[in-house]
């Protein structure tokens, strides 16, 4: 088969570097891709946004199946358009993106289906917005609509500050028409959990859980970022919650959207707070989390071709995956800068020695070749997986890794996964 990924990140190259290793792939192509991608796949010079050159290069190439990584193009609608030409893509329709591209179609779904949230209202209206802040408790959260590069989130500890944060948002158009309607909900206390399900329209398969590293900084402090680190499983999930999850969240948002005549094909990936009531949903994607997949597919045995092939099929009620029961731990590499303004160009080294470590794989973000080097090309250069019999051998071994690999001002957090291991043996790297 020919298989098309479309994305130029982490997730993207983890995704090609597991479909390589299946029997059915023939030629994988990245669209951009990175530097990591060409050594695995062949990289063709389109962005993620060009939809129409894209669909082109599928149909002129003869692409079996596409497999389509960010937010953007899936919000764009690019299934829309890949199935309008008989061409099979793995992602949800524009219809059904919209669990993520509008958090007020989130809410109002979950309201509807009584899928456990926080509280929340919606504004289009900014002086309404103001006046609601005047009497709410602090801290609230304050959310633009719609997709804004993951930094439409605030949580304001005060009136002055959801003061500013909705003029911003609303009046002053941060985000463009993303922040011109806001939802403002209710703060949540407990730890995050990432799960992702393949979802064939009527069914699911759920995958491993996985937990994300959101902060830049050591200890969860500093400003949000699309992802310093991840590891898999999760300290904090289990058997219970897990039922949980699926009664009060995996079957009614599917109810949800049949009962609105919208087949979800694809991924959904839930972010979820694990509160003292169990499991309540921050926010539902609808694509692979980044960095989660790259702690993901490396504990995935089975392939994953047939499971993508079977989502879109609606099959997924037949399949099963096989996961190592080795633990991973994924380390993010960003350039200085990231999660603002970030440098580029730096020359990297190490990369081939830390591939030669046992059960790592370094994953490429922002690189890209430039004749015989790799160089930084991106906010996230690189994401460092380790497979380890524990967490805490996972974690040595990443960070083993990230020691072997060099370039100018790199930042990585030392944390990652420390949550997951015991207080009496634990470590710092
Ligand atoms: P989102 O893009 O909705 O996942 O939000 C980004 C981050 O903001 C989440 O990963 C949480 O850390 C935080 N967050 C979002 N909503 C809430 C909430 N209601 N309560 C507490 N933290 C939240
Ligand atoms: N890891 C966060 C995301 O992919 O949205």
């Amino acid at each position: 088969m020919k298989i098309l990924v479309i994305g130029s990140g982490g997730r993207e190259h983890a995704l090609a570097w597991k479909l390589r290793q299946s029997p059915h792939a023939e030629r994988i192509f990245c669209a951009p891709g990175n530097g990591g991608t060409g050594e695995i796949a062949e990289n063709v010079a389109f962005a993620a946004s060009d939809l129409e050159g894209l669909v082109r290069f599928a149909k002129e190439n003869r692409v079996d199946l596409t497999v389509v990584g960010p937010d953007d193009p899936l919000a764009a609608g690019i299934v829309d358009l890949f199935t309008a030409e008989k061409l099979r893509a793995f992602g949800p329709t524009k219809s059904a993106a919209r669990i993520e591209a509008s958090k007020i179609f989130a809410k109002e779904l979950m309201r509807a289906q009584e899928i456990p949230t926080a509280e929340a209202r919606t504004f289009s209206d900014s002086g309404e917005a103001l006046r609601y802040c005047q009497l709410a408790k602090f801290p609230v959260v304050i959310k633009a609509d719609g997709l804004a590069l993951g930094k439409g989130v605030t949580i304001a500890a005060d009136a002055a500050t959801a003061r500013s944060t909705i003029d911003e948002m609303m009046n002053q158009g941060r985000f463009g028409d993303a922040g011109r309607r806001i939802v403002i909900e209710e703060f949540l206390r407990g730890t995050e959990c990432s799960l992702h399900a393949l979802v064939d329209g009527k069914n699911y398969l759920l995958l491993e859980s996985a937990r994300d590293h959101k902060r830049m900084l050591d200890g969860d402090r500093g400003p949000n970022t699309g992802g310093m680190g991840a590891f898999s499983p999760a300290d904090n999930w289990n058997g219970k919650l897990q039922s949980q999850f699926e009664t009060e969240i995996m079957r009614p948002v599917l109810r949800g959207f049949l009962q609105q005549g919208i087949e979800f094909c694809g991924l959904l990936y839930p972010g979820l707070i694990i509160t003292s009531e169990g499991p309540r949903v921050l926010e539902f994607n609808c694509r692979f989390g980044d960095p989660e997949t790259q702690a993901l597919l490396p504990r995935m045995k089975s392939d994953l071709l047939p499971l993508l092939e079977a989502t879109i099929d609606g099959t997924i009620n037949g399949c099963a995956i096989e996961w190592d029961t080795w633990a991973t731990v994924t380390v993010v590499l960003a350039s200085a800068g990231y999660p603002g303004k970030y440098e580029t160009g730096k020359t990297i080294s190490g990369l081939c020695d830390a591939a030669k470590l046992q059960d790592v794989q370094v994953f490429h973000a922002g690189t890209k070749r430039d004749g015989g080097e790799i160089k930084t090309a991106g906010g996230r250069v690189l994401a460092v997986t380790a497979l380890g019999s524990t967490i805490e051998d996972a974690r040595e071994r990443a960070y083993d890794a990230v020691s072997r690999i060099h370039f100018d001002n790199c930042h990585y957090r030392r944390d990652i996964a420390l949550s997951a291991v015991p207080v009496n043996i634990g470590k710092s790297s």
